[in-house]
């Protein structure tokens, strides 16, 4: 309720806060919001009754990772756009004892796979087979990421953490506003790619307020949580999922899920001010981007800076400029492609990186390349922030990549796959569906994983958990948590206030600042624009689930109001 009552104020407070900019930056007329706020332990997620199953698995004396499993499998069911197991993504956890371990269940290139095989034999790019239908689809992640992590870390039995999903698959669940528009937007594209029609989602008018029965899901999960996840790689749910592929030309085969495994990974680490940064290594690019920006913009003052105050949108928007286009060059899954993180990641290379910044004068995109050479030899996703009431801390992103995936549902298994192949750099130069670019750091290859930006993270300060948080957004992910990070802690922000406040991005390429309406006032945008700064106004950049510990030890919630996103704890 109290919730809702800040959000409702926030809204308002915005709408009154565009009528009176003038002199002031947007920031100074942000009302001072708090999330949610709770002693011991907290779920945020992108729906309300994902966080639910969450927070009841926590009450019932589950961890962390088994309230991270719960949600993860209830977003399956009620929040389709992105919450998946037809996907994959990334997990950041943080136990109890400090020690931190990134799990990578990102999706994989089938066996079958080539380098070329989203282009024509002139060539040119086919964008079609690598965002929608059968071809598009990665050999999904998510059960065994789930799996693995429970077989690790998981207290309850991994059976238990599925009932909440199964019910509401079953039972049915009401659609939101959001979800009512999202499905009845992607009727046309459901009906183009699948061969049979998958009935639970057609319908030729979904309204907020309807209820939704997923009953092939439902006998789908049971089948998933009998066998800790086997089933998905080796049972019946993979002969659905490969005779689903033969029906529509995909390529992933039973072999290719049978060797499919979630992988451990040594987070990546930032410091910062004395803050240390936890977060995401190939193949996701995001915790080296967001380390190289961070390490960029350490040097200066920001924190005698408003959040909208020209010299930090300057100066975030030349770090993010030069990040991003390192990225392009030197970014992949590191098991095919030597990254160079240590280089990358390093305060000397950060500041050699900056040598060219000028304060007054934007730099181009053209002349900022990527830095090093080139290493010898060679709007849906979905996050969730949780912390237990003993401290551990999950942070994690998942994704189908596009809204829906590729938009095929594996028929008498009634659930979405991923178009994840599109990550990948399919041809040198040429933008995937977020404008990336990328070369041979992310070229296709058989078993390897396409590159992401997905930055699930958590932040230590003096040895103690302070924030978990992700969002999702493609290439505006990263600089989304840069954002929330930077204005909670440089900038005095409470949590929720950081994740209402309206964001900015500069990706290297295209060089344009994409900015969320009211985000910068008019002056703002002249003074910019003097500067040399290419401008665009955007509806909505990502939807950051946060949770920030206070210095007392209470936590605070930041749910996204862009979306249904909501924070429960107690
Ligand atoms: O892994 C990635 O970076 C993308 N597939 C994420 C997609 C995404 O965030 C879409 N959300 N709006």
């Amino acid at each position: 309720m109290r919730h809702i009552f800040l959000l409702t104020f926030l809204l308002i407070a915005f709408g009154c806060q565009q009528e009176v900019l003038t002199e002031s930056a947007p920031s100074d007329l942000l009302p001072e919001v708090r999330g949610l706020l709770a002693d011991s332990a907290m779920v945020v997620s992108a729906h309300p009754l994902a966080s639910e199953a969450g927070l009841n698995i926590l009450q019932k004396g589950g961890n962390a990772v088994d309230a991270a499993v719960a949600v993860q499998f209830a977003l399956a069911v009620v929040f389709p756009v992105a919450g998946n197991i037809g996907g994959g993504g990334f997990m950041i956890y943080r136990d109890t004892s400090g020690e931190s371990y990134a799990l990578d269940f990102r999706e994989k290139a089938p066996q079958a796979a080539t380098e070329t095989m989203y282009q024509n034999e002139a060539g040119e790019v086919l964008n079609n087979k690598s965002r929608r239908g059968h071809l598009a689809v990665g050999i999904p992640g998510s059960v065994a990421g789930m799996a693995e992590a429970h077989r690790k870390y998981g207290a309850l039995p991994f059976n238990e953490l599925l009932q909440p999903a199964i019910r509401l698959a079953e039972k049915g669940f009401v659609l939101t506003r959001l979800e009512a528009e999202g499905l009845q937007n992607a009727q046309s594209y459901l009906n183009e790619v699948n061969t049979i029609p998958p009935d639970f989602f057609v319908n030729d008018n979904w309204e907020p307020g309807d209820t939704i029965f997923l009953p092939e899901l439902a006998t789908t999960l049971r089948r998933i949580a009998d066998t800790e996840g086997k089933d998905f790689y080796e049972g019946q749910t993979a002969r659905l999922l490969v005779e689903e592929m033969k029906r529509g030309q995909g390529i992933v085969t039973l072999d290719d899920l049978a060797n499919y495994r979630a992988v451990w990974r040594d987070p990546v680490k930032i410091e910062y001010k004395g803050q240390t940064l936890l977060s995401m290594p190939p193949p996701s690019s995001g915790g080296i981007v967001l380390g190289e920006i961070l390490n960029m913009v350490a040097p200066h003052p920001l924190e005698d800076y408003a959040p909208y105050d020209v010299r930090t949108i300057h100066l975030l928007t030349e770090a993010e400029r030069r990040a991003y286009a390192d990225r392009a060059k030197h970014m992949g899954d590191s098991d095919f492609y030597p990254v160079p993180k240590g280089d990358l990641l390093s305060p000397t290379y950060a500041l050699s990186r900056m040598q060219n910044f000028d304060s007054a004068r934007a730099s181009s995109s053209k002349s900022i390349g990527p830095g090093l050479s080139p290493p010898q030899e060679s709007e849906q996703t979905t996050h969730f922030s949780i912390v237990d009431k003993d401290g551990r801390a999950v942070s994690v992103t998942t994704t189908l990549n596009g809204g829906y995936g590729s938009g095929v549902v594996v028929s008498g298994a009634g659930f979405l796959l991923n178009n994840e192949m599109d990550d990948f750099s399919i041809k040198p130069g040429v933008p995937n569906m977020y404008g990336l670019i990328g070369g041979t750091a992310n070229a296709i290859e058989p078993g390897k994983r396409m590159l992401s930006s997905m930055t699930p993270t958590i932040v230590e300060k003096n040895g103690k958990l302070r924030m978990v948080l992700g969002t999702p957004g493609g290439s505006t992910i990263i600089t989304s948590v840069l954002q929330v990070f930077l204005r909670v802690s440089e900038h005095g922000m409470s949590m929720q206030q950081a994740v209402n406040s309206p964001r900015f991005h500069h990706q290297w390429l295209p060089d344009i600042i994409k900015a969320e309406e009211g985000a910068f006032d008019e002056e703002t945008v002249k003074r910019l624009q003097e500067m040399g700064h290419k401008i665009e106004t955007t509806e909505s950049i990502g939807r950051v689930d946060a949770i920030l510990i206070t210095d007392d030890g209470t936590l605070e919630g930041g749910a996204d109001p862009r979306g249904d996103d909501t924070a429960k704890g107690y």
